[in-house]
């Protein structure tokens, strides 16, 4: 039983066979060559592989019904397919179909190598290690949530994880890196809305010592640093149009040109990315480039706002309070105070939860926090936009005091002495209307407020709206 692994090799091209089997010989492992689906599957039913490698074109069908009935086999088996060059649908279908990962032809021996080495050693050391970060909840949405994290791990596909701002999508990315076979290489997230539009393609794709000024050394890029690992980009809503294009061609190459360097460095690096934006919506309007966003996203986990899994909160909280008491006393809720909170809507999720209990904790002074010690706004904060935001509680909460009035906003009685702050008051809520009725879209709302794109992100940003 300890002889060497077998990978099954499905290509109808004889010469194709050889030069996988030849590769795989020398990388110490066996192959087993099948010209068609018919003989793949006589092979599968009698033998058992660490991998399968298969064509996309043969003659009896094709390769994504391969991988779809190797998902269904009682026994892991990862799959990896071959496309023909540039064919980026086939390549994501067959992401979705169930694959780890997918080679274009001509076949890239190094790349092949690559993927060939993650693949078997990804099943040698299954990985069950207990993860350092905890993503809590019972809940229906959040057990739902950790299933397709540990499926979507043992992939390669580029996940997007989309959510509202707090709601845990590093959290979730964190875990995807920890569960995967790259866990013991580096995980790397990238702030895109952090990075000042100079500095962006020298932060992504490295720079040469020189190249322009303040290069006082060589940097290797965030991609590069990625290498063997994970790459997050998070508020990858924020990347300018002309950085879309470079990201875009950096994925589809697997390769990046640091800024200055005579050639492309190729990377292997898993991407994943996320944001509490409307990315479809941005695609709508022009501000995310559409082919992008199907690379990116070629699977999505959404993350649920907190006021949709409400049965979640005493769980977390007494984890946020644990960890916030240290080797201290720990604190505890009176019922009041968990009455409010379970009514509260919260708009900025879990982390928002950790700012109340944080301020809480040292307001109460002694080890009971009551209601009055959370400080939770008397007006009802606008619900955020958010491709998840529906601004109510449709998934089995109660409906709540601060919820009921969301919906019809009114405009705070004017102190006649602050005549500004009246009209920042208008302004804000007429285009919190116009957006409302325009889906949050920031193109639409903008013609229907007769003002340009520009002139809505500028005053969006200086009322705080973002
Ligand atoms: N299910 C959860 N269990 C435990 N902690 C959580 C959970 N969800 C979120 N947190 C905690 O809440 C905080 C916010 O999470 P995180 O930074 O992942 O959110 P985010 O969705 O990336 O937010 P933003 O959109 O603002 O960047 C973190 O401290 C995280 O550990
Ligand atoms: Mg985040």
């Amino acid at each position: 039983m300890t002889d060497k692994a077998r990978v099954l090799v499905v290509d109808d091209e004889p010469d194709i066979r050889a030069l996988l089997q030849l590769t795989l010989s020398r990388m110490g492992l066996g192959s087993v060559l099948a010209d068609s689906l018919a003989a793949a599957r006589a092979h599968l039913a009698e033998g058992s592989y660490a991998l399968c490698l298969t064509d996309m074109r043969l003659p009896d069908g094709d390769g994504i019904e391969l991988i779809r009935e190797i998902q269904g086999l009682p026994e892991e088996l990862p799959c990896a397919m071959i496309t023909a060059h540039g064919n980026v649908e086939l390549a994501v279908e067959s992401l979705k179909a169930g694959a780890f990962d997918f080679l274009s032809k001509p076949v890239d021996l190094k790349a092949l190598r690559t993927l060939i080495s993650s693949a078997v050693k990804g099943q040698r050391q299954p990985r069950e290690r207990r993860s350092r970060h905890l993503l809590l909840g019972d809940s229906e949405p959040m057990r739902r949530l950790r299933g397709m994290i540990a499926k979507v791990s043992r992939s390669q596909a580029p996940i997007y994880i989309s959510g509202e701002s707090g709601t845990g999508k590093e959290l979730v990315a964190r875990l995807i890196h920890q569960q995967s076979m790259r866990a013991d290489g580096p995980f790397v997230p990238v702030n895109c809305g952090a990075l000042p539009t100079e500095l962006m393609e020298s932060e992504l794709f490295g720079h040469r010592k020189g190249s322009f000024t303040g290069a006082v050394a060589d940097n290797p890029g965030m991609f590069v640093s990625a290498d063997r690992g994970t790459l997050f980009l998070d508020e990858v809503a924020e990347l300018p149009l002309h950085m879309q294009v470079k990201l875009l061609r950096a994925i589809q190459e697997r390769a990046v040109r640091p800024v200055g360097a005579p050639r492309e460095v190729s990377v292997d690096a898993r991407l994943l990315s996320a944001t509490h934006k409307p990315l479809e919506q941005m695609v709508g309007s022009g501000e995310f480039r559409q082919d992008l966003y199907y690379r990116i996203n070629v699977i999505e986990l959404k993350v649920p706002p907190l006021r949709e899994r409400r049965q979640d909160l005493p769980q977390l909280i007494e984890h946020i309070l644990r960890q916030q008491a240290g080797a201290g006393a720990l604190p505890r809720l009176d019922a009041a105070a968990l009455q409010a909170l379970q009514a509260y809507p919260f708009p900025g999720n879990v982390r928002e939860l950790e700012n109340i209990l944080q301020r809480a904790h040292t307001l109460c002074e002694g080890s009971v926090i009551g209601r009055e010690h959370l400080q939770l706004p008397d007006s009802p904060p606008t619900l955020p936009a958010g491709p998840t935001a529906t601004g109510t509680s449709a998934h089995g909460a109660a409906p709540t005091p601060l919820e009921g009035p969301l919906r019809e906003r009114t405009i705070a009685t004017p102190a006649p002495a602050d005549l500004d702050q009246h009209l920042e008051a208008i302004e804000r809520e007429t285009i919190l209307q116009a957006l409302e009725a325009h889906r949050w879209n920031k193109t639409a709302t903008a013609k229907a407020l007769g003002i340009s794109f520009r002139a809505l992100r500028y005053r969006l940003k200086k009322l705080e709206m973002e």
